[in-house]
């Protein structure tokens, strides 16, 4: 506890992905010694190199960590357990059938037994259903390492909130929930956290901050689904959802705006809520919100592309052998990550009904490896004469950094998802938003 409080403990962080290497940033900057710990060789490699993987986090944070005495990368179990606290920040994916695939938690949580010793403090961050650390963790790390829960080691539960990209908050700015499997569990990982991140929220239990992470994504689903049924509604009335958004945004309560889009993407809304499903259904129940909405917002990409369709049709252009240009790939504006964008099947409807299709996006040079997709492309220049030779230019997702003046001089007709050519102020192309 003393060690917490005072920022002198040593903290390990399992998983240095999106979540994992901010969280880093945020321990060593507190002051605390870090174990930075990925089964992934070349993160650590590229770590130990002063090189980053993540570029949204700019290069200085990996020379720093590299050149520091606080920091160690490294895919050896045995450097954990130095550690006071080892807080879990692996992926939770969905299975082939919708279903949650708890494998990276429940590896990373073996690989934790087996070195666990007394004193530790375990803290799983990664987004789950209620019940995953008191009834999948906590047996396990009992059971392998023969210590008790509350009295050899502690543990706990604490969501990430990490937003990538996002300008105006960082992991240490967000607040923090934290909820124990039991009290003195939820006193050492309160402590800890409170020397890591500005605020602190302290719960009852571990379930409800799971639950809790769960509510705030599936808000997000369920609001994002709304808007987007009536950007279709009203796209027939000839009404710009758009501009009434902006109008009802003007009231100053009651009212929260949430956008139209392409269709979900990244990591957490389009996965987090069916996590919820599954566990519901266990005890007999539906969760209608949040299947109505992920059926809306799995719709979206067909809708873009019949959009495509006739705005080609209306310039006397069938989609077969038309050449089509997707602006961003990535499934949110200015950043690299491209997990679950709606990119992905927007070209493959477009491929399946004959269009050439090409894109441009600047923080994504080739399309990347996806478990569901085989699309073998890189980005094209936006050039005057690669915008000339495009039938029909697509924002899928909207980068600050790409030349929007560019595209609206030189592209005939633009389908944009986004409102992007808002921005604009007198456009040639032809706009159609969809
Ligand atoms: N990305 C986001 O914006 C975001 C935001 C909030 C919450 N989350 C949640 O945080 C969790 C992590 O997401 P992420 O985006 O950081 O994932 P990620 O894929 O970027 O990173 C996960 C890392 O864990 C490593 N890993 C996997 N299994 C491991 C194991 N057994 N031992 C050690 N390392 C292992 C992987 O190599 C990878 O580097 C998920 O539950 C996600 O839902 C993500």
């Amino acid at each position: 506890m003393e060690r917490f409080e005072t920022a002198t403990a040593t903290i390990a962080v399992v998983g240095l992905g999106y979540v994992g290497l901010p969280l880093v940033r945020a321990a060593h900057e507190a002051g605390f010694s870090v174990v930075g710990y990925d089964r992934d060789r070349t993160k650590i490699d590229t770590l130990n190199r002063g090189e980053t993987y993540l570029k949204h986090l700019g290069d200085d944070l990996a020379k720093e960590l590299a050149a520091s005495e606080r920091f160690k990368a490294t895919a050896e179990s045995k450097d954990l357990v130095s550690a006071d606290a080892i807080l879990l920040c692996v992926p939770t994916p969905l299975g082939p059938h919708r279903e949650p695939d708890l494998s990276f938690v429940l590896d990373s949580t073996k690989m934790v037994a087996g070195i666990l010793r007394k004193g530790q403090l375990v803290v799983l961050e990664s987004t789950t259903y209620p019940g995953t650390t008191r009834d999948e963790m906590l047996p396990i790390l009992e059971k392998e390492s023969g210590l008790r829960c509350g009295k050899d080691f502690f543990l706990a539960y604490s969501p990430e909130r990490e937003d990538p990209g996002r300008p105006d908050y960082n992991t240490a700015t967000i607040p923090k929930l934290v909820g124990g499997v039991d009290e003195v569990s939820t006193d050492l990982a309160v402590a800890m956290y409170r020397s890591l991140v500005s605020e602190v929220h302290r719960v009852s239990t571990a379930e409800v901050a799971e639950a809790a992470k769960l509510l705030e994504n599936i808000y997000r689903a369920v609001n994002i689904a709304m808007v987007n049924e009536l950007k279709t509604l009203l796209a027939d009335m000839k009404i710009d959802i758009w501009e009434v958004i902006e109008a009802a945004s003007t009231k100053p309560f009651g009212y929260q705006a949430f956008y139209p889009g392409p269709g979900l993407g990244g990591h957490c809304i389009p996965i987090d809520p069916f996590y919820l499903t599954w566990k519901a259904k266990a005890i007999g129940r539906n969760t209608k919100f949040i299947e109505l909405a992920g059926e809306i917002n799995a719709q979206m990409p067909v809708y873009v592309v019949s959009q495509v369709i006739s705005a080609l049709n209306a310039r006397g252009r069938a989609l077969k052998g038309a050449k089509v240009l997707i602006i961003g790939i990535a499934y949110k504006r200015d950043i690299d990550d491209v997990r679950e964008s709606p990119a992905a099947e927007i070209i493959e409807l477009l491929w399946a009904g004959g269009a050439k299709v090409a894109y441009h996006d600047p923080l994504v040079p080739t399309f990347p490896d996806m478990r569901a997709h085989d699309i073998d492309l890189s980005t094209s220049p936006l050039t005057e004469q690669t915008l000339k030779d495009h039938d029909c230019v697509l924002i899928v997702t909207d980068h600050t950094s790409v030349d929007y003046e560019k595209i609206g001089k030189y592209a005939p007709l633009v389908v944009d998802t986004r409102n992007a050519m808002s921005r604009v102020p007198n456009p040639t192309a032809a706009i159609v938003k969809a």
